[in-house]
């Protein structure tokens, strides 16, 4: 068992000892797991080369710390709670013994199907209990999952699968959220018209809807569990071997696969799950993020199965049947930690407290929020309407990158101030620094946030391409990781993170590449080029604004067009990616080398034109003035 953090003294003094010496410190978090053979060495790392290895040649499988490691105690405890889209459906509780069943059950399954130890597994599936056995299964036999959240599109999938050579593809016949069905297997089938490398695409009946079964390649899930036993021994893995591929969104148009390893990721997934939430053995854990993302990935599957804890998994939407839902939930199966996203938090709030009223929240000891910026209303909301005044709430700073949180307060321990994610978790040293790479020292700072040493649950590099890793990462400062964060620390020494300083914006928790988005947008027929920005959004966090030159317009004028480019967004990335302003414009602003001054987009989609700073050295400088008039207004904003 993991050790808890309990009183602020505590963490001083424990975030001191992982600064004087985290070889040690790491060391003994990771004596509390079972390997099956123990590391030589602790840590090799250079931020250079980029090298960063952790407990080398340590050897074990994350599935039998899970399960094996802990089933005398937890074999008849509830791992998975699951709490279906309709109220009205029955949900499900799987035990740590059944769920050992299904996960072993599945890997054979998978075995059959000639995956093996190495081979990449892409999963597209709803928030169903056979995801995180989908996951678990890989895991189990040392196939490298790599989930794709089922809100993409067929081009996104595929150009996923594509890149990381998939053999296997899981998937469901569809989906429900909310009053909507999603047809997945169809976006499946158009995805797979591209992908050569898949043999076989297993498929979960959800909803039973008419689908196509493509002879030879798909099969039902029902069936392919029928035949396979429910005992597989786990893969004895390597600590420095892959255990998953997760994409995400850089400042270029090709996502990137972030790769994870097996023994760190399972140590800091762990640890930073157990202390952040101070989850207690018996509590109900509730995270509303969906396993497509990093967050599901560490804090519904497997920071809290490593911890023994009851998960609970939501497939549905917060608002359905109507904006109570979550409080529902929490009220039906009395949740004790519940962690979701400020996008979530800002819609309900806009939607009226009425809807909190009435709900027995009197379990919840812990609140927590991830993946931008919380505002201050927001956060009051939270403490006074769902918390009820006596809950804390953790606002965790962290990436896909990073595996696991990074910056957060510890519950009840370290006093938080609202929109600070407080202070580093120990083990974690951030740094400021300025445009130049100098460490800003001291207090009252506000800067780049770096970190300059290495933690467990860091990627290791980007699938297929080590030097666009070293690139991304490592190149902005010397012997730092860059986060692409901006942050500040205030004269406490509290970091509050200010948001992306790349060209990546976080739609609703959902972080995307302008350039992907501009991709998209420029396959449109009618359009010659764009530039994508983000605005502040009163609930989304930051909206898309796209400024788009066309080489004609086409019936329906421009109405027509801006339809038709918010359209043609959904279609390529997904729907969430759907611009909310597409404003059509003669021509872009540039340098005289033709780049775009996206300074100057920024500020007028920000509705702040009146100081847009030096434009001489603009090509054209009447363009801004045209740009100005034409500017779009969100009452969002
Ligand atoms: O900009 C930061 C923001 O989300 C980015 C990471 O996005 P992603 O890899 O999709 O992971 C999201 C879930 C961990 C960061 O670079 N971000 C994340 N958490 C916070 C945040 N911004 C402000 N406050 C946070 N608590």
């Amino acid at each position: 068992m993991v050790n808890k953090i309990h009183t602020l003294g505590g963490y001083i003094h424990e975030y001191q000892k992982s600064i004087a010496n985290p070889e040690q410190f790491w060391a003994q978090t990771a004596e509390s797991f079972y390997w099956r053979a123990k590391w030589d060495k602790v840590l090799e790392w250079d931020f250079k080369g980029p090298n960063v290895k952790w407990f080398i040649n340590g050897k074990l499988n994350i599935t039998e710390n899970i399960f094996e490691n802990q089933l005398f105690v937890q074999k008849d405890v509830p791992a998975i709670i699951w709490e279906p889209n309709d109220p009205n459906e029955e949900g499900k509780i799987i035990t740590y013994g059944e769920l050992f069943e299904e996960v072993q059950r599945f890997a054979n399954t998978l075995k059959s199907l000639g995956v093996g130890k190495g081979d990449r597994v892409a999963i597209y599936m709803p928030m169903i209990p056979e995801l995180t056995v989908a996951l678990l299964a890989c895991a189990r036999i040392g196939a490298i999952h790599s989930v794709v959240f089922a809100g993409f599109s067929a081009t996104s999938l595929a150009e996923r699968i594509i890149d990381a050579e998939a053999k296997v593809l899981l998937t469901s016949d569809g989906s429900y959220r909310g009053l909507k069905k999603i047809p997945i297997k169809d976006i499946v089938d158009e995805a797979l018209e591209s992908c050569k490398s898949i043999e076989h695409c297993v498929v979960y009946k959800r909803t039973g809807d008419v689908i196509s079964m493509k002879e030879g390649r798909d099969i039902w899930w029902h069936d392919a569990i029928n035949e396979v036993s429910t005992q597989c021994e786990a893969e004895v893995m390597d600590a420095e071997d892959p255990l998953f591929i997760l994409y995400t969104s850089g400042s270029t148009g090709k996502p990137k696969g972030i790769v994870h390893t097996t023994g760190g990721y399972m140590v800091y997934s762990a640890y930073t799950f157990k202390n952040v939430f101070q989850y207690s053995i018996g509590d109900v854990y509730f995270c509303t993020a969906d396993i497509g993302w990093i967050t599901g990935h560490s804090y519904i599957v497997y920071g809290p199965l490593l911890c023994g804890a009851q998960a609970l998994m939501f497939e549905g939407v917060p608002t359905w049947p109507d904006p109570g839902r979550f409080w529902d939930i929490v009220e039906k199966y009395k949740v004790n930690q519940f962690y979701t996203a400020p996008t979530a938090l800002r819609s309900l709030l806009a939607l009226g407290a009425e809807h909190v009223e009435g709900k027995d929240l009197s379990s919840l000891k812990v609140l927590g929020t991830v993946g931008e910026p919380i505002n201050e209303e927001a956060w009051h909301w939270y403490h006074d309407h769902i918390g009820k005044n006596r809950c804390p709430i953790v606002d965790t700073w962290w990436q896909t990158e990073t595996g696991g949180v990074m910056i957060s307060p510890l519950p009840g321990i370290t006093p938080t101030k609202p929109s600070f994610a407080t202070l580093p978790l120990p083990g974690i040293q951030p740094v400021i620094v300025d445009g130049e790479g100098k460490e800003l020292l001291g207090n009252s700072v506000e800067g780049n946030l770096c970190v300059k040493y290495p933690w467990p649950g860091m990627l290791r590099t980007l699938w297929g391409d080590h030097e666009r890793f070293r690139k991304t990462y490592f190149s902005s400062f010397d012997d730092m990781y860059f986060t692409g964060d901006g942050v500040k620390r205030d004269e406490d020494g509290y970091y509050r993170i200010l948001g992306r300083v790349d060209d990546v914006i976080n739609v609703s928790g959902h972080r995307l590449g302008t350039a992907e988005v501009e991709n998209a947008i420029n396959e449109h027929p009618l359009v010659n080029e764009s530039a994508v920005v983000g605005y502040p959004h009163s609930i989304k966090g930051q909206g898309i604004y796209a400024f788009v030159v066309c080489t004609e317009f086409s019936t329906g004028g421009e109405e027509g067009i801006r339809t038709s480019v918010k359209k043609a967004v959904a279609k390529l990335i997904g729907p969430f990616a759907r611009p909310d302003m597409v404003q059509i414009v003669p021509g872009l602003p540039k340098t005289r080398s033709g780049k775009i001054m996206r300074r100057i987009l920024r500020k007028i989609a920000e509705g702040d034109a009146s100081n847009l700073g030096d434009t001489t050295t603009l090509l054209d400088e009447d363009i801004v003035e045209v740009i100005i008039k034409g500017a779009l207004v969100d009452v969002k904003r």
